[in-house]
C-alpha cells in the first residue's frame, strides 16, 4: 500500500539540507541568538516578497496578532469582529486585551467571513476587524476596506494560513492596517519551531510593535510602556530565510495538487471541492473539501491508511472557552454547517502522483 502522509517535513528538508544546516552553523558560529541581523534580513525579506514597508519578527502567530491588536489601540470594553470559523487565536487574543470577539458568519463557497454580515455586527464600540485569509485563499478585502474606511475601523489581516496568496494582484499582508503571520512549522513556510511575523506599511504602528515585542523598551533598558518577550529567534530566522526562496515554488506544488484534485472529484456526489475565487491566487495551505456524509468518509479514509484532519470541528462561537459570550447553536449557521462538513486532505508539495492517487481512490470509494 502506498505511504500518504498528512504533510512531510523530513522529506522537505532533505530536499534543502546543505543550505539549512550551513545558515544554521552560521548562526551558531556567531552566538547571535536573539534579533541581530540574521532577523532584520528575514523581517525585510517577507515585507518585500509581500508588498509591505516593515516587518516585525516575533514569537509566533498568536503574538502576532496579539501585538498588532495591541497596537492598533483596541482597549477593554472594545469589540473586534472576526470569524467563528477559524484557529481559536485569532479570537482568543482579543480577550487577552478585555476587548471582545464578535463574530460575523461566513460565505458558505470560500468560509471566509461575509462581508455583509460584517456590516450587520458593526455598533458604536466596533474597533477593529480580523479577516483570516482561511485555508490560503484571501478574504473579500474590497468590501472589508470599504466598511472599514466607512466605520474607522483598523483591518488586522490573518495571514497565518496565507503567505504567497493574492487578491487582485495584491499579496495577502499588505491589504490591511497590520497582518499577522505564523510560522509554526505545519505553515507553507514553517520554522523548526514557534515563530511569527507582523508587517505593516505604517512607521507608527511598526515602531509601537517592536518595541511592544521586547518589554515596551525604546532605547537599551529604557521602557516607554509595559510590552512583553516577543522575539523571534536567529535561528529560526535563518531557516525561514532559506526556505522563504523555494515558497513560490512549493505554493505553486500545492496548486498543480489541489487543480489534479479537484479534477478528480468534480461531479462526485455528496463531496464539494473547495472554491477558489477568480481574482485569489489560492496557495493551499489546507486542502478542505466538504463532504455531506462526513462519517461515512472518514470511515473510507481510515481503512485506506490515508491522513486527514478537521479544520474545524467546533465553530469558536460553540467552543466552552466561548460560553460566556452566551451564543447559542444556531446564530452562526454556515460557520456551523461547514464545522459539520469540512475535511482537509494531505496536501504537500513533496508528494508524489501516487500518493495523491491513493488519497483520491480512498474519497471515491
Ligand atoms: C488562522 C490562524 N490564526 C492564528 C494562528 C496562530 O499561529 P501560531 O500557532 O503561530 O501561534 C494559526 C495557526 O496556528 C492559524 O491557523
Amino acid at each position: 500500500m502506498t505511504k500518504v502522509e498528512f504533510l512531510d517535513l523530513p522529506a522537505q528538508y532533505q530536499s534543502i539540507k546543505p543550505e539549512i544546516d550551513a545558515a544554521m552553523a552560521a548562526v551558531v558560529s556567531t552566538g547571535g541568538f536573539v534579533l541581530g541581523k540574521t532577523v532584520a534580513d528575514f523581517e525585510q525579506s517577507v515585507a518585500k516578497y509581500a508588498g509591505a514597508k516593515y516587518g516585525i519578527g516575533v514569537n509566533s502567530g498568536t503574538d502576532a496578532l496579539y501585538l498588532s491588536l495591541k497596537a492598533a489601540g483596541v482597549k477593554p470594553g472594545d469589540e473586534v469582529i472576526t470569524t467563528p470559523f477559524t484557529f481559536i487565536a485569532t479570537a482568543e487574543v482579543v480577550c487577552w486585551l478585555n476587548a471582545k470577539p464578535v463574530f460575523a458568519d461566513i460565505r458558505p463557497d470560500t468560509l471566509n467571513l461575509d462581508p455583509k454580515k460584517i456590516e450587520a455586527a458593526i455598533t458604536p464600540r466596533t474597533k477593529a476587524v480580523i479577516p483570516v485569509h482561511l485555508y490560503g485563499q484571501a478574504a473579500e478585502m474590497d468590501q472589508i476596506k470599504a466598511l472599514a474606511q466607512k466605520h474607522n475601523l483598523k483591518i488586522i489581516e490573518d495571514c497565518a494560513q496565507s503567505l504567497g496568496a493574492s487578491y487582485r494582484g495584491r499579496q495577502t499582508g499588505s491589504l490591511g492596517h497590520l497582518a499577522a503571520f505564523s510560522f509554526y512549522p505545519t505553515k507553507n513556510l514553517g520554522a523548526y519551531g514557534d515563530g511569527g511575523l507582523v508587517l505593516t506599511d505604517d512607521e507608527a504602528l511598526y515602531n509601537e510593535v517592536r518595541m511592544l515585542r521586547q518589554h515596551g523598551q525604546d532605547k537599551k533598558y529604557h521602557h516607554a510602556k509595559l510590552g512583553m518577550n516577543s522575539r523571534l529567534d536567529a535561528l529560526q530566522a535563518a531557516v525561514l530565510s532559506v526556505k522563504l526562496k523555494y515558497l513560490d515554488k512549493w505554493n505553486q506544488k500545492r496548486r498543480e495538487l489541489a487543480a489534479r484534485y479537484t479534477a478528480a472529484f468534480s461531479g462526485l456526489a455528496g463531496i464539494t471541492p473547495p472554491v477558489a475565487l477568480d481574482h485569489n491566487v489560492h496557495i493551499y495551505h489546507q486542502y478542505t473539501i466538504r463532504a455531506r456524509d462526513r462519517g461515512a468518509l472518514e470511515e473510507r479514509l481510515a481503512k485506506r491508511g490515508i491522513p486527514y484532519a478537521i479544520h474545524y470541528p467546533i465553530a469558536l462561537h460553540l467552543q466552552p472557552a466561548f460560553e460566556f459570550l452566551n451564543l447559542k447553536e444556531g446564530c452562526l449557521p454556515e460557520a456551523e454547517l461547514a464545522a459539520r462538513e469540512v475535511l482537509s486532505l494531505p496536501i504537500y508539495p513533496e508528494m508524489s502522483e501516487e500518493q495523491q492517487d491513493a488519497v483520491i481512490a480512498a474519497v471515491k470509494g
